[in-house]
């Protein structure tokens, strides 16, 4: 027994957290520390979209060994963030949460679903906003509100993609930032930032942020607006580059944005396989200063061919296709020490524009910048609060170990598979994970990098739990930011 008891207080303290971040201003940054934090995400939908059946008693957050599975294969990926879409409020994520977090992984989630009632529409608005759709999303934010990783809530998802969706959509999609925003503000002990993820149409991007970002005049303490904004964009096909793909309109048309920005989903595969060139122009001196990373789009193959791993839904086996290792590869040549560890500048940081209909530029896109009231029922549900409550909370892990079968493109396995428990305070980034059986780095096809500063930035300071009775208490490389 008091073998056990010891194990135990060793356990406790092996509780070890990722930092909580903030959006302040225009960046995500450590209040702890100041330093910024870059998204290196990808994004997880076991099953895609269709695959989200709660009555089935599982989302991508609920099933331990699966997020075993995943989280480990991340960690060699080298990401930081994992975006998942549809989750149910009334599932259990404290094991998935807590690996993730484990693993030095934030969450960036997605408060709605595609189920009917569980979304806005992106045609008569009016009709998908009421008391018990709200009640959802609140019930998502109780759910999450309490991991440390959890990074920031998406309030909808390309809900505008075009001039008659932007003629009707923004000032809903906006009412249900604010109400998120108050509930959050009420209920949960950090704010937690919430904001839009929209689709790349040109034609609408530019007014649906500053649709978005802008302040109400006069009002103290406008909770309508956004504290991101995020983007799912695919104009960097195969070797493009800086100019060719856009990105450089995208850099002049965010820039002095008075909130985080970042690529919510990026990945085009026009050219297969993919180079995932825009990596090192995501994180170079071009964007860094205007955008905040961005999430690769996606961990599982579907049919739409973005995976970057094949999952067996029937024996959880895993396939790892060739995009994962030559992404792993371009995010290896990032020096992370410099990238997570960068500063604000010094100066006043950007303002967000006055609300006026000015600053919409589209005819057709919606200026009206009078929000729908609070649906009835939903101010009393963010006064009290949901009922009943969803709660999370992290949870040990006893055991960090892989129990499916993983696979190389050409066959081999990996072996000896487990999550590698970051040091307190540390974040997931490459290297920190390189298990046996993996193709070493440098040899996918992703092109040569360009300076070898890389090799030094994963040197994070690692240090070994010293080994206990029993082992594999190994702390990987985790960066402090
Ligand atoms: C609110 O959400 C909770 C948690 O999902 C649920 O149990 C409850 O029935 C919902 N209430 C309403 C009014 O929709
Ligand atoms: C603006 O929206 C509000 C709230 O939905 C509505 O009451 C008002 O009539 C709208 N104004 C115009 C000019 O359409
Ligand atoms: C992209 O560039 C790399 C390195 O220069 C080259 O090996 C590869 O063939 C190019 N791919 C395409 C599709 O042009």
């Amino acid at each position: 027994m008091l073998l056990k008891s010891a194990l135990l207080a060793l356990s406790a303290t092996l509780a070890a957290a990722v930092p909580t971040l903030e959006a302040k201003d225009n960046y995500f940054v450590n209040p702890a520390t100041g330093n910024r934090f870059q998204i290196v995400g990808v994004a997880y939908q076991p099953g895609g979209s269709a695959g989200y059946k709660p009555q089935e008693g599982f989302d991508p957050l609920s099933r331990k060994d699966h997020c075993l599975r995943d989280a480990a294969l991340m960690q060699i990926l080298g990401v930081n963030t994992i975006r998942v879409y549809n989750l149910s409020p009334d599932l259990n994520h404290d094991e998935c949460a807590s690996i993730f977090n484990a693993a030095g992984i934030y969450m960036l989630l997605d408060v709605n679903s595609p189920l009917v009632g569980e979304s806005l529409t992106d045609f008569n608005t009016w009709e998908s906003y009421y008391a018990s759709y709200l009640n959802r999303t609140f019930a998502v934010v109780e759910a999450f509100k309490s991991y440390p990783n959890t990074l920031a809530f998406f309030s909808g998802n390309e809900v505008i993609s075009n001039i008659p969706s932007a003629g009707v959509v923004p000032p809903y999609v906006r009412a249900v930032t604010r109400d998120l925003k108050n509930y959050i503000a009420k209920h949960s002990t950090r704010p937690i930032p919430v904001g839009y993820s929209a689709a790349d149409v040109r034609d609408v991007l530019f007014d649906s942020f500053n649709y978005f970002q802008c302040r109400e005049e006069g009002v103290d303490n406008d909770m309508s607006h956004a504290d991101l904004f995020a983007l799912n964009s695919y104009s960097w096909c195969g070797n493009s580059t800086f100019e060719k793909s856009g990105y450089d309109k995208l850099v002049a048309g965010f820039k002095g944005s008075s909130v985080p920005v970042f690529y919510s989903e990026y990945g085009c595969n026009d050219v297969t396989p993919r180079p995932f060139t825009e990596v090192s122009a995501i994180y170079g001196p071009q964007m860094t200063d205007t955008f905040s990373g961005g999430v690769v789009y996606e961990y599982v193959q579907e049919r739409n061919n973005y995976g970057l791993v094949e999952i067996d839904e029937k024996d959880g086996s895993v396939k790892i296709l060739t995009d994962f290792y030559t992404f792993r590869d371009q995010l290896a040549n990032l020096d992370f020490t410099q990238i997570q560890g960068a500063k604000p500048p010094s100066g006043d940081p950007p303002k967000a524009p006055v609300c006026d209909s000015k600053l919409i530029t589209t005819k057709g896109f919606n200026g009206n910048f009078t929000l729908p009231e609070v649906p009835p029922g939903a101010p009393e549900i963010i006064a009290k609060g949901v009922s009943p409550k969803p709660v999370g909370k992290l949870v040990d892990i006893s055991n960090y170990k892989v129990t499916f079968s993983v696979k190389n493109p050409d066959d081999s396995s990996l072996t000896n598979l487990e999550v590698k428990p970051i040091a307190n305070d540390g974040i997931n980034q490459p290297g920190s994970n390189t298990a046996e059986g993996t193709t070493p780095t440098g040899t996918s096809a992703a092109p040569a990098a360009s300076s070898s500063k890389a090799a030094a930035g994963r040197q994070a300071t690692a240090f070994v739990f010293p080994a206990v009775a029993m082992g594999a208490f190994a702390f990987a490389a985790g960066i402090t930011i």
